[in-house]
């Protein structure tokens, strides 16, 4: 077991353009003008490799959503958006995506330093697939298409109609984003929003605003009509409950933790508002005694330690057929021990902190927990301590089913491992058994055998000898308490629109 507590970490080094593009406030997106809180207020943002202060936000609350709300209720309804043509809308959404990846370092830089992931990886992940959303999403604009429909009329007998659907979109979105891929999620929140002619109020998380807020600049430099896209920086029990429960509010789409996913249904049930809901998981990785132990001790590795294990379709549960079990997850061990951390923006790094102090305590509080109910870390095991918010990538054996390590979702780089002897209707019920069920992995040399466990994997996501693949063209979404509705490709067009059906006599 590699001790790593109290290993200093680098600094590192803020670019010039950065420091000072955030030496004042950061003003919010109302409207289409940069504006400051109603009450003046700011709040700060710290760097989670340090614990400094990085810059100051414009405080939004219920004033602010207001206003919000009110910007987009009359961009929907009146003016340029509303008479816009499918292609002209889609022109603009392609636009965005083709700023964003002019602008790919910056927003990199910006990512690695709010977050503290890698910048390397928010380049190549965060900031190419936010990209890939708006260009993907564009295409849809011209292609919402309803049906016509030939109907039967029993009640009018010899009367002749042309029955047809019309799909419209749902109206003013109240989105409500995490701080784990700050700017992508902004990017599968307002894609698909745009894309079907909604207007949005976005309240993004107070631990990470700074990537969706330089995403506002490009999104009005693209065209996109004032009021359309309004940004909200603020604190959830503030600015984004007040979205959540605003009367003018059609919908609310939501990713986060399930608690506060059903304080959102609760807010949103008063007016009845559609919601949609992106949420927690704890999800099965399961690798049959015929895999490839290195492709699976690779992807157990990326499953559970990509983004710091702060995914919520992380493998933070793995199963390993007993004659691979201790090759698999020492391997595993070996990976994590080897992982390079520190700060996003210092070159070299693999991981970066935790989020956030709060969430430095969760995970630390759960390795702690872990530990007095028997649990045995054979890599890790610890924060680092220190001003950052690092904690050791971590393998946990000797886990009991009813341990807290094993039911929680714990949302950081901690893996539990378990082992079984056949793959039976046991492996599969025990796989399945979580309050969550939002992704899920199979690994075997024998495709059709994984592909049997996968249909019974009551999971939005089954990956088969790989893990993380997200692609824009793909659903991404929960059974049970994960969520509702589904994230990306054509299924997320239906969260965002109305069906309408019109019948007209014609003889
Ligand atoms: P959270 O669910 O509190 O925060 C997510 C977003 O919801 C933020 O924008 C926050 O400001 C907002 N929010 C919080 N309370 C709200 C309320 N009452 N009404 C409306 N909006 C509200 O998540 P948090 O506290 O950052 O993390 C706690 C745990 O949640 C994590 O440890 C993890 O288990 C889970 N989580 C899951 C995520 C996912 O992608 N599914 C993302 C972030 C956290
Ligand atoms: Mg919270």
């Amino acid at each position: 077991m590699n001790i790593r507590a109290n290993i200093p970490m680098p600094t590192a080094v803020v670019p010039p353009a950065i420091r000072e593009g955030l030496s004042t406030a950061r003003p919010m997106l109302i409207d289409g003008k940069w504006v400051a809180a109603q009450s003046g207020k700011t709040f700060e943002v710290f760097d989670p490799a340090t614990g400094e202060t990085i810059a100051h936000v414009a405080e939004g609350d219920k004033a602010d959503v207001d206003l919000a709300v009110k910007a987009a209720r009359r961009a929907f309804e009146a003016g340029p958006w509303a008479q816009m043509t499918p292609s002209e809308r889609g022109r603009i959404i392609h636009c965005i995506g083709d700023l964003i990846l002019d602008n790919i370092d910056e927003l990199a830089t910006i990512e690695a330093l709010d977050n503290g992931k890698p910048k390397a990886v928010a380049k190549a992940a965060d900031v190419t697939l936010s990209a890939d959303m708006f260009h993907y999403m564009s295409g849809w604009a011209t292609k919402l298409e309803g049906k016509h429909i030939p109907i039967s009329a029993l009640t009018a007998p010899g009367a002749e109609f042309v029955s047809m659907t019309r799909m419209e979109p749902i109206g003013v979105v109240g989105q409500i984003i995490p701080w784990n891929f700050p700017l992508l999620m902004a990017a599968w929140k307002l894609a698909p929003a745009l894309t079907t002619g909604c207007t949005v109020v976005l309240k993004v998380a107070e631990e990470t605003p700074l990537s969706a807020l330089r995403l506002g600049e490009l999104i009005l430099e693209a065209g996109v009509p004032a009021g359309v896209v309004n940004i909200i920086p603020g604190f959830g029990e503030t600015a984004g409950a007040a979205l959540a429960e605003h009367p003018n509010v059609d919908k609310v789409a939501f990713t986060g933790s399930t608690e506060v996913g059903r304080l959102i249904v609760h807010a949103a049930s008063r007016d009845l508002k559609k919601v949609s809901l992106e949420l927690g998981g704890k999800s099965p990785n399961i690798v049959l005694g015929d895999a490839d132990p290195e492709l699976a001790i690779a992807g157990a590795t990326a499953a559970i330690f990509f983004n710091h294990g702060q995914c919520c379709n992380a493998g933070s549960r793995l199963f390993v057929q007993r004659n691979l079990f201790d090759k698999v997850v020492e391997g595993v061990a070996a990976e994590a021990d080897k992982i390079k951390l520190g700060p996003g923006l210092t070159e070299d790094t693999e991981m970066g902190p935790q989020v956030s102090r709060v969430q430095y305590d969760r995970v630390t509080g759960y390795l702690a927990s872990g530990t007095e109910e028997g649990a045995r870390a054979i890599c890790g095991g610890e924060g680092l301590g220190g001003s950052g918010y690092f904690v050791a990538p971590t393998v946990l054996v000797d886990t009991k089913p009813e341990m807290k390590v094993v039911r929680e979702e714990i949302f950081g780089p901690v893996l539990v491992a378990s082992r079984f002897d056949e793959v039976d209707d046991a492996l599969v019920a025990e796989a399945n058994n979580t309050i969550y069920d939002l992704a899920a992995g199979v690994w075997s040399g024998d495709s059709a055998r994984a592909l049997r466990i996968a249909n019974r994997l009551r999971a939005g996501t089954v990956w088969i000898n790989c893990y993380h693949v997200f692609d824009a063209a793909l659903p991404f979404g929960g059974y049970k308490q994960s969520g509702w509705g589904r994230e990306m490709g054509q299924a997320v067009l239906s969260n965002y629109l109305e069906t309408k059906a019109i019948t007209t006599r014609i003889g």
